[in-house]
């Protein structure tokens, strides 16, 4: 096996070639003055499993042409095999035609990614089970929860606090969190406009008074769904209310935006480069890698 660390991700793959013990591909990648992707692999992969590492945040489409090109080079220089770590899998959310005449994305970018030579796709907490299998080819989805949970519990002291679910989708992430903090778990009822794309959070009886709540979801964008859902729980009594998420995507000033609504702390993985990202992922990936060994 030989791992390949791609430009979106070349920390992380480094450190997941490290702890396999695989060797890692050298690789030029720059961009052109009117902003073409250049992709050169300085290594052999003839006759190997190559793993790609790439997390498709944005700019996601840069992203996403960069790991097409490296998988389908990988191929046409004889790798037998190409599996595609993408830590954070960008269009997941897109999993389904919402309104008539949309793209069904998260489909697309699987046809994308088969054309190009993948053969398996590893993620990490992809939004939900349907883009999963909207992707057409073999896909992985891991949880990063129980780590962020750990690291919540053992680094932040918040053993005890009580796990919510932003929406019905997320509740199985609060049931998992819920596991390791021993707290109990629950779920608020979210809404998001199609077209403006305005979020309302209802307010709900949930037993969170004097107590510390950690919000649980798979992605911060906007953080609008983080401040709706901080602003419910301070107002039914929370003491102190933490979000933590698996890709902080954190677009323009969502933490400054976040912090201001009353939310005590953001944590997040390094599924996705950010001043949150404390939570290291290599581990996990690397423990279902090594059945590809
Ligand atoms: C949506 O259902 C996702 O699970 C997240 O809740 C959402 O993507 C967060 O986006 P934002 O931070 O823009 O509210």
């Amino acid at each position: 096996m030989k791992v390949i660390p791609g430009p979106a991700s070349r920390k992380l793959g480094l450190r997941l070639a490290e702890l396999l013990g695989a060797e890692a591909v050298p690789i030029t990648c720059k961009h052109f003055p009117d902003g073409e992707s250049y992709v050169r692999l300085d290594g052999s992969v003839e006759g190997e499993t190559v793993v790609i590492v790439q997390s498709t945040y944005p700019p996601q489409d840069k992203h996403l042409l960069e790991l097409c090109l490296m998988a389908d080079t990988a191929k046409d220089l004889g790798a037998e095999r190409v599996v595609a770590v993408v830590p954070y899998l960008a269009y997941a959310r897109q999993d389904k035609r919402f309104l008539s005449g949309e793209a069904v994305s998260i489909r697309t970018v699987g046809k994308l990614l088969r054309a190009a030579g993948v053969d398996k796709l590893i993620t990490i907490d992809i939004h939900s089970d349907e883009a999963l299998k909207a992707l057409g080819i073999e896909a992985v989805s891991l949880s990063a929860v129980p780590l962020l949970a750990r690291y919540l519990a053992e680094e932040k002291g918040l053993g005890g606090a009580f796990a919510l679910a932003p929406d019905r989708g997320a509740l199985e992430r609060a049931e998992q969190a819920s596991k390791i903090l021993g707290g109990g778990f629950g779920w608020l009822h979210k809404e998001r406009s199609r077209i403006t794309g305005e979020v309302r959070v209802e307010e709900k009886a949930l037993d969170i008074s004097g107590r510390t709540v950690i919000i649980f979801d798979d992605i911060i964008s906007t953080g609008g769904t983080i401040v709706a859902a901080t602003e419910v729980l301070k107002k039914q009594g929370a003491a102190r209310v933490y979000a933590a998420c698996t890709h902080p995507l954190l677009v323009n000033d969502a933490l400054k935006r976040i912090l201001a609504s009353g939310c005590d702390g953001v944590v997040g993985t390094d599924s996705v480069p950010s001043s949150v990202s404390v939570v290291p992922v290599a581990g996990l990936l690397a423990r279902e890698l090594r059945d590809e060994l």
